[in-house]
C-alpha cells in the first residue's frame, strides 16, 4: 500500500486536491493506495516533550501507519522557499531509523515558478541522508494557481506526468520488494 502524504496541514490546502488526483490514478491501476492529510495526524498534540520516546496516540498511529506503507508519495508545496514547517515537525517525530531506512519514496512539488523544486530537492537530501529508496522521477507542478482549477489540472502534460509517475513508482515498489530490499539492508 502507498501512502500518499499531504506536506501541509494548512486549510483548503491545493497538495491536498494533488493528494485526490494521485489516488484517483492509484486507483485506475488498482494499486492500494491511502491518503494521510498532514491537518489529521496530531500535530497539534506535540509538545517539546514528545522527541524520542512516549508521543501522543493520534502522532503514534500515523507513524506506525507510515511504517506498514510499502512506499510514500509526498506532495509538498514551496513555503518560504523551503517546505512547510508542519512537514518537518511531522519528519522530525518519525521512528528513526525505520521509518526512512530503505523506504520508498516518490515526490510531486507544488507552487509557483519553480514548482517547489527547492522543497522537494530538499527532501531528496533528508531522505537520502537516512537511506531511503527515491524514486528519481520527480513532477513539479509550476503556476499552481493557473495549473489547478476546481480540483483538476488544466495541463495535460502535467496530468501526463502524474500517470507515468504513479505507474513507474508502483514498478519502483514492486522491483524493490521482489528483491527484498524494502525496510531492510541490502547484502
Ligand atoms: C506560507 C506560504 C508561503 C509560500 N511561499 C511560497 C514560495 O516561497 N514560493 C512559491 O513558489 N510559492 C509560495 N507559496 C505559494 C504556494 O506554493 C501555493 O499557494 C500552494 O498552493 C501552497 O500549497 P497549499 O495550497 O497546499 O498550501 C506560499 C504559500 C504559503 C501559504
Amino acid at each position: 500500500m502507498v501512502t500518499i502524504l499531504t506536506g501541509t496541514d494548512r486549510i483548503g490546502s491545493r497538495s491536498s486536491e494533488i493528494a485526490l488526483i494521485l489516488k484517483g490514478l492509484y486507483d485506475e491501476l488498482k494499486a492500494p493506495a491511502e491518503i494521510m492529510e498532514l491537518r489529521d495526524v496530531g500535530l497539534t498534540d506535540l509538545e517539546p516533550k514528545h522527541y524520542g520516546e512516549g508521543k501522543p496516540a493520534k502522532i503514534e498511529k500515523a507513524v506506525d501507519h507510515l511504517l506498514k506503507s510499502d512506499g510514500l508519495h509526498l506532495v509538498v508545496p514551496e513555503y518560504n522557499g523551503s517546505m512547510p514547517g508542519a512537514l518537518k515537525l511531522f519528519i522530525d517525530h518519525w521512528k528513526f531509523p525505520d521509518s526512512f531506512e530503505h523506504r520508498a519514496v516518490s515526490f510531486v512539488g507544488l507552487g509557483g515558478r519553480f514548482g517547489a523544486l527547492r522543497p522537494v530537492e530538499h527532501l531528496q537530501q533528508v531522505f537520502g541522508y537516512r537511506n531511503s529508496f527515491i524514486y528519481p522521477d520527480r513532477v513539479f507542478l509550476t503556476d499552481i494557481w493557473t495549473t489547478l482549477k476546481d480540483g483538476e489540472l488544466q495541463d495535460e502534460t502535467a496530468m501526463a506526468l502524474l500517470k507515468d509517475q504513479t505507474q513507474g513508482f508502483c514498478r519502483f515498489i514492486q522491483a524493490l520488494k521482489g528483491e527484498k530490499l524494502l525496510g531492510s539492508t541490502p547484502s
